[in-house]
């Protein structure tokens, strides 16, 4: 029963064989990781992250040369755009299938957007935030729970994916039934896959589990960390934006592997943020030396489903072999 999978809005309307997205990881989700998701039938979103230009051109080239070019894109955190977003018009240019943008207001970029032939794709945390996201123009929305890895809503604003989902694919029935609905935050098996189309979801964008591959450009030292770490083991705060000089704005905050550093911290954010010094200088300390108990390795709850490190491409086989077969049951 792939078809069940292959039939979904998300993968006929993206001409795609499986209705997944790789997520645009900033720094991990590269050119070979995206190709890879491509080749596979999924749609391969480069992680253009805070626009880094030559880290964005060099990472497009490599996607497009690779995998085919109709199933790649690319994804911006938006309120750096705000700053800077020559990293998002070259990569209009070469006219991506595709643009995800997150973490801020989509309308000033829109219309550029629209004019590229790229379909807008909107990351929302809330059902607050969907409107606006509409009104850009977004044929996609992403629901991201807040069990996702990296960057989400903080515990006084995110939602749980579970409850998220069915209400705004209710919500987009009664209000815009053209606009695709993926479902995003531990997605990472054939089961969690299967219940997000159960959800009312056209598919999934998949972060976590495609960090934790063979592409992925996340450091071999973390990928091996997240073998070894279960669910429990990842927590949402400021703690790393400050460590990393990251100027995120409210309410975003920021989930990975809750590690030594993180511990010392966790409890005392504003202590860390009035007088960041000393530990900043163990935290670069940490990333120099690859030392995890120190630097951050970014997953989220779903590293508790990351049993091995395959390529993207047998990562994406699997997925839906098992997706398929729950529904198909
Ligand atoms: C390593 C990593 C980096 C991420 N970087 C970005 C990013 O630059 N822009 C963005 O929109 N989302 C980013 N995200 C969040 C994803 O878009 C997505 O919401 C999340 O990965 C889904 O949850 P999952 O990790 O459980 O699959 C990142 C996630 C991870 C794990």
């Amino acid at each position: 029963m792939a078809s069940t999978l292959a039939s979904s809005r998300f993968s006929r309307r993206f001409g795609l064989s499986t209705p997944i997205a790789l997520a645009p990881m900033a720094l991990a989700a590269g050119g070979e990781l995206a190709a890879a998701c491509a080749r596979a039938g999924a749609l391969g979103l480069v992680g253009g992250g805070y626009g880094d230009l030559a880290w964005t051109q060099r990472e497009t080239r490599i996607a497009l040369e690779r995998g085919p070019r109709e199933r790649i894109g690319c994804g911006f955190i938006t309120w750096k755009l705000d700053e800077d977003a020559s990293a998002l018009d070259w990569a209009l240019e070469q006219r991506p299938r595709a643009v995800m943008l997150s973490f801020g207001d989509p309308r000033p970029y829109a219309a550029r957007i629209a004019r590229s032939g790229a379909a807008l794709v909107c990351q929302v945390q809330r059902m607050a935030q969907v409107p606006q996201a509409i009104e850009a123009g977004a044929q996609v929305i992403v629901a991201q729970g807040a069990e996702a890895g990296g960057h989400g809503m903080d515990a006084l604003n995110g939602r749980a994916t579970i409850a998220f989902v069915p209400e705004l694919a209710d919500w987009l029935a009664g209000h815009a039934p053209d606009v695709l609905l993926l479902a995003a935050g531990g997605i990472a098996d054939g089961r969690t896959l299967a219940a997000a189309r159960v959800l009312g979801a056209d598919g999934a964008l998949v972060g976590s589990r495609l960090w934790a591959t063979r592409e992925s450009l996340a450091q071999e030292g973390a990928k091996r960390l997240a073998l070894e770490t279960d669910g429990d083991g990842t927590a949402r705060s400021a703690v790393f934006d400050i460590l990393r000089r990251k100027n995120w704005p409210a309410p975003y905050d920021f989930r990975a592997i809750r590690n030594a550093l993180h511990r010392q911290w966790e409890a005392r954010v504003d202590a860390l943020r009035a007088g960041p010094e000393a530990a900043r200088a163990e935290y670069d300390a940490g990333v120099k030396a690859g030392d995890f108990t120190k630097a951050h390795a970014t997953v989220g709850e779903a590293v508790g489903l990351v049993r091995d490190l395959p390529g993207a491409e047998e990562l994406v086989a699997r997925m839906t072999r098992e997706a398929a077969a729950i529904l198909g049951g």
